[in-house]
């Protein structure tokens, strides 16, 4: 039979154009780890690097390819990445907020959006999405995923992997998705980026690991595993969970990506001495690419003498990532993605796009006596806070090669959005330094306003990667501005409207007492400004519900929907129960919290059949009716609880949702 072309390719390779094939290098374009490298030219051309990260644009992409394909001995053209997290060049919201939308069409064409603009852009390749289930508003990537439930998580998953890969990975605008990172990198300890994680064999299964099998059943072409251990075994060496449970139970065959310099950091984890231990751990594990640690290209040649890995165990490896660059059709036609520009209609549809999602991510979090949406007959608006004109603090964390330059903030929105009204601004205080000398000018606005929008929260860079925050909430000199705006809109019954950027949930009981109503805006990219405008404006109702629980003070936390019931639950008369002293046990605002601009009843409950066995399906029914002067959008959640069981299960299980548009009903 004729061999196939991986087999030929084998068949010739050497030692160092094996390992380069299992080498990944940045190229400097953008830092996401503590080594950069710069210039990778002499390292293509030998065959030692055949795969690159954070190089973007059809220029400087086709002339690496160029190299790879007519310079080396074999011609076998680089796999080329790049973290795609929420929009390319254009922005999406966070996935925190995007998750908040509640719809899997919208995550699905975002994703799809975005791999278009990153296809364009030379890339085959996107470290997205991430799958990690967060518990925890300490941890700072908790921005990047999709809240708190595994479930949740695992319908995210099926929309984004089909968003990118598309219906044929060889097509000019399809990318390899990467499913990470694999698993349970959201429980770290305290929320303490990159720390441990101790969590059971049941929350990893139930909670943790879904996400992941959602992926794999939905075609994922990679995974990442995390930076950090569970229960000990760092997971970029976790052979019971990546050969054991990915490989062998879900019969994951595509690429395993280590994530930046993590093999070389099994060497800090305590579990390597050096990079020949550390790289052999790692492919034992079945770690395809070494992403930046240079381990296997320093290691394996020394652990093959020393017989501590075998050449069948490389070569398994070199097969996998060869078989990826042949579905994406690299080795047809290395060109073919960054070869077409974009119709500019494109651009604008995408923006059209950004704008729809923003919209329906954001999450009312309170409307008191209908302040929202503002009156037509509102003339005078004092929009103050230090993110009202803060256009690069929009894009959020995590974007790689985002276009921060068109985004709109919430003052120009609402002057495009309002243009009779008479729209005055002062930011009050800088994001993060406390310098509160503006303080004073700025409440000062309220006397001639008749609303009052106070945009404030989090920075761009408290979110994201390495940043953990012990106290998630409002700096002190934010507060010390809220504090000052309400006091004087209150003496003159001004209402005032909270537009909070974060990253995450925040501690915000002091918020939800002085406010009269609460956008949680997240962060939601270039159109923020615009989608908005058209939630305060009243163009739109709000319809984003939150993914994650917010609680009411830190020491709650984590606090879920999912927990398990106590033996001893809280109950006003016995002392001796599950409860603080100093706090309740109700969360501020929880999972699936958010307001619209309808009312919506629901009734006639039905579960048919009422019994049911084993392998029976049931049908739940229940009928909406919109009460509201306006149209709007609900979000129908559906719950279980397993009530008796061998082992106690959570007192809530979400297992559907769907959302209906209404409109008023007179
Ligand atoms: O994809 C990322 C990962 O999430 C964190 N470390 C760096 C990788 C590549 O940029």
């Amino acid at each position: 039979a004729r061999m196939s072309r991986i087999e030929q390719l084998l068949s010739q390779m050497t030692l160092t154009e094996k390992l380069g094939q299992l080498t990944m290098t940045a190229s400097g374009y953008a830092v996401t780890g503590p080594i950069i490298v710069g210039d990778s030219t002499d390292s293509i051309k030998d065959g030692s690097v055949g795969n690159l990260l954070n190089m973007v644009g059809p220029g400087p992409t086709h002339e690496m390819q160029k190299i790879a394909v007519e310079q080396t001995r074999l011609g076998i053209p680089l796999l080329i990445g790049l973290d795609i997290i929420h929009g390319h060049r254009i922005l999406f919201p966070l996935p925190i907020a995007e998750a908040a939308s509640f719809d899997p069409r919208l995550w699905e064409r975002t994703a799809r959006e975005a791999a278009k603009e990153g296809a364009a852009d030379g890339l085959a390749m996107t470290f997205a999405p991430m799958l990690d289930v967060s518990r925890d508003p300490r941890w700072g990537r908790t921005a990047e995923g999709g809240g708190e439930d595994g479930w949740l998580n695992s319908r995210i998953a099926e929309a984004k992997v089909r968003g990118f890969q598309g219906d044929d990975l060889s097509s000019k605008d399809a990318l390899a998705a990467c499913a990470k990172h694999f698993a349970a990198y959201g429980p770290v300890n305290a929320g303490r980026e990159y720390a441990p994680v101790d969590i059971s064999e049941r929350t990893l299964r139930e909670v943790h690991l879904p996400p992941f099998e959602a992926a794999v059943k939905a075609g994922v072409e990679t995974i990442m595993p995390a930076f950090t251990d569970l229960n000990g075994i760092p997971m970029t060496a976790h052979v019971p969970l990546l050969r054991d449970y990915l490989r062998s139970e879900l019969g994951f065959d595509g690429v395993l990506v280590s994530d930046y310099n993590a093999i070389g950091e099994l060497i800090k984890h305590g579990v390597a001495a050096d990079l020949v231990e550390a790289a052999t751990l790692a492919l034992k594990a079945g770690v395809d690419i070494d992403m930046m640690a240079d381990a296997y290209r320093k290691g394996l040649p020394v652990a093959l003498e020393r017989g501590l890995v075998t050449m069948d165990e490389i070569d398994a490896c070199v097969r996998r990532v060869l078989r990826l660059k042949e579905k994406l059709g690299l080795f047809d036609d290395p060109y073919r993605r960054g070869s077409t520009p974009e119709a500019p209609q494109a651009l604008v549809d995408r923006r059209a796009l950004a704008r729809e999602v923003a919209t329906r991510s954001v999450v009312m979090l309170k409307n008191e006596h209908d302040t929202l949406p503002l009156p037509a007959s509102t003339q005078r608006i004092a929009v103050i806070g230090p993110l009202a004109d803060a256009a690069y603090d929009m894009c959020g964390c995590w974007w790689a090669a985002g276009e921060h330059e068109p985004n709109t903030t919430v003052l120009a929105g609402l002057r495009a959005a309002l243009p009779a009204a008479q729209i005055e601004h002062a930011a009050g205080v800088p994001i993060l330094e406390d310098e509160r000398s503006g303080i004073a000018a700025a409440a000062a606005l309220v006397d001639n306003a008749n609303a009052v929008v106070l945009c404030i929260g989090e920075g761009v860079r408290q979110s994201g990667e390495a940043a953990s925050r012990a106290y998630p909430e409002l700096a002190a000199h934010q507060r010390a501005l809220a504090q000052a705006v309400f006091e004087r809109a209150s003496a003159r019954g001004v209402p005032v409207i909270v537009v909070l950027f974060s990253g995450r949930p925040l501690v915000i009981p002091e918020l939800d007492a002085k406010a009269d109503a609460i956008l949680a805006a997240w962060f939601l990219g270039t159109e923020a400004g615009h989608a908005i405008a058209d939630l305060i404006s009243g163009k739109a109702s709000p319809s984003g519900r939150t993914p994650m629980t917010w609680p009411r003070a830190l020491g709650q936390v984590p606090i879920f929907f999912g927990q398990r019931p106590s033996g001893r639950p809280m109950n006003a008369d016995d002392f001796y129960t599950s409860k603080y002293l100093d706090v309740s046990n109700e969360p501020l605002y929880a999972f699936g919290h958010g307001l619209g601009y309808g009312r919506f009843a629901y009734s006639d409950l039905r579960v048919i059949p009422e019994r049911v066995t084993e392998n029976d399906t049931i049908r739940v029914t229940v009928d909406l009716v919109n009460e509201g002067k306006r149209a709007a959008e609900e979000t129908v959640f559906l719950f279980m609880r397993d009530k008796i069981a061998s082992v106690a299960r959570p007192l809530l299980e979400l297992r559907g949702f769907t959302k209906i548009a209404l409109a008023a009903r007179r």
